[in-house]
């Protein structure tokens, strides 16, 4: 079974109106292959999601950058799932590593957002990529599993879920994963799921790669079998940002 190729902008915490305004114009401008082929999904911080989603043309999507664990209520400065719902948002970026290291969401906490977020009708970027300390103390793989697992062992239906493996040291810091780097764990990735969720989920799970992705280095990271497209940061923001997301596809 196919797996369409996927490229996320996340924009992380920056931005002003005139400043999203002039990348989306210029995202509407680009030439990129047709929606059956690539699946874009563009991520602004919350405040901004009313105005992307309205002037975004219509064969790109919107995504989160989080949502509350449950539903909401009592929880000052969250934004419940229900909510994005009501917007019309399609997405959610759950578990960036952001999140995990500063904000010490756990695996278990990330694997609860995936659910509710999945049960609530959206469709969901789930994180997960391991440190420089675990990778050099040869750990990366198990690292990956377990926050794999956490989200598994919450998970039913995997159809609405993708999954991004973004090395910590990586993201950021120019220090790309090698095309082989990110092929053996995204591969090790679909093993996991093969043998602990289902062949079928396995083959049809789209694994993306995130951590210092340039148009320069997209194209042999992309002629991985296991990279289904990116999670890209800093390169979906800078001045020529769309032109650089539209060279990524
Ligand atoms: O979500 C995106 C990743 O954190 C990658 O960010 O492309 O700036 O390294 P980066």
């Amino acid at each position: 079974m196919g797996r369409k190729f996927f490229v996320g902008g996340n924009w992380k915490c920056n931005g002003t109106t005139e400043q999203v305004k002039k990348i989306v114009s210029t995202l509407n401008g680009g030439e990129v292959p047709s929606q059956d082929v690539v699946e874009v999904v563009i991520s602004p911080p919350f405040v901004f999601l009313p105005l992307v989603k309205e002037a975004l043309r219509p064969d790109f999507h919107v995504a989160a950058q989080n949502c509350w664990v449950k539903k909401g209520g009592a929880f000052t400065g969250e934004v419940s799932a229900e909510m994005l719902v009501n917007l019309s948002i399609p997405w959610v970026i759950i578990g960036h590593s952001e999140r995990r290291l500063m904000l010490k969401e756990s695996n278990e906490f990330v694997g609860d957002k995936v659910a509710y977020a999945l049960s609530q009708g959206l469709k969901v970027i789930a994180c997960i990529g391991e440190t420089l300390e675990q990778r050099e103390a040869g750990s990366t793989v198990e690292v990956v599993a377990a926050q794999t697992k956490a989200i598994a062992a919450k998970v039913s239906n995997w159809a609405d879920v993708v999954l991004a493996y973004e090395p910590v040291w990586a993201i950021g810091t120019g220090k790309v994963a090698t095309p082989a780097q990110a092929q053996e764990v995204h591969s090790e990735l679909r093993k996991w799921l093969q043998a602990n969720v289902s062949p079928e989920v396995a083959a049809s799970t789209r694994i993306i790669y995130g951590g210092s992705v340039t148009a320069a280095n997209c194209k042999e990271l992309a002629a991985q079998p296991d990279v289904d497209g990116f999670l890209v940061g800093g390169a979906s923001l800078k001045s020529r940002s769309s032109l650089t997301l539209s060279s990524l596809l």
